[in-house]
């Protein structure tokens, strides 16, 4: 399989098959700064974040697999709200923490790979939800951060901070829509990286969901396409 830049200046092709395209890869999505907070969604033409099985697996491919494999290898935690903790289950980064955002405690176990767990997983939640928290994790070893709540909600920048106080400076939220929204909404997003499936299935979930909220201006700073016409964007959000 076939990657190329178009943007800024176009690179040689990448082929997936080499010894060398995952470096070749990592230099491309290295994030300039420390820290830095991106985003990475996948979605389908019309704006979809689910395929016909209710997940994002149906509108990924090997070439997005392994472009989302190289962003966790860069950051230091994936963060996830529990709503696509429950519906996608959840394979652990290998080099980098999870931690998930729950306001119920509702952590469906066995959504989540135990095997691989060499640290903890980090999960936020309410003073409220810790002990569901725990009863839902059973023997899972588990660091949980209280932090307070507003109308059910966790602050985002109080969930960034915690995170940076732990050393958890590379943060990449991979959703879903509820949680990377608020994280939009607070101005705390430095990057967004989107893939773009080639289908059109309608929007039955859209990227940041389906209310408005205050637009936010986005620059391209890079675009990839592969041989099968996905694109793999990423887009500098302007901070307020
Ligand atoms: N295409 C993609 O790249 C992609 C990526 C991720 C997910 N998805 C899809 O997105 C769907 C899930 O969407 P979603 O928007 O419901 O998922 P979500 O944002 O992962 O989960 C929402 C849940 O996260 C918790 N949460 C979010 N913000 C919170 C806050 N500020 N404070 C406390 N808890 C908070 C709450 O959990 P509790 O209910 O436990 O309180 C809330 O119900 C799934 O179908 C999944 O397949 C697609």
């Amino acid at each position: 399989v076939i990657l190329r830049r178009v943007f800024p200046e176009p690179t040689k092709a990448i082929e997936l098959d080499d010894a060398g395209s995952r470096a070749q890869i990592a230099d491309l999505y290295r994030p300039p700064r420390s820290p830095w907070l991106r985003l990475n969604f996948i979605a389908s033409v019309s704006g979809n974040v689910v395929g016909s099985d209710g997940t994002s697996e149906k509108l990924s491919n090997p070439v997005d697999r392994r472009i989302l494999g190289i962003i966790r290898e860069l950051a230091d935690v994936v963060l996830i709200g529990a709503g696509s903790l429950r519906t996608e289950g959840y394979l652990r980064p290998r080099n980098a923490r999870l931690a998930v955002v729950t306001a119920s405690g509702n952590l469906a176990t066995e959504s989540i790979d135990k095997a691989s767990a060499a640290d903890p997983l980090i999960v936020f939640c309410p003073p409220s939800a810790t002990a569901r928290v725990r009863t839902s994790l059973g023997e899972m070893p588990v660091d949980i951060v209280e932090l307070p709540e507003t109308n059910g909600q966790l602050s985002p920048r109080e969930i960034a901070e915690a995170l940076r106080g732990r050393g958890l400076t590379s943060i990449v939220c991979e959703g879903g829509p509820k949680l990377a929204r608020q994280f939009v909404e607070a101005g705390i997003v430095d990057e967004i990286c989107l893939s773009t499936s080639p289908v059109v299935n309608g929007a039955s979930l859209p990227f940041l969901g389906a209310a408005q909220f205050a637009e936010r201006q986005l620059t391209l700073t890079q675009l990839l396409i592969d041989e099968a016409s996905g694109l793999y964007a990423c887009w500098a959000v302007l901070q307020s």
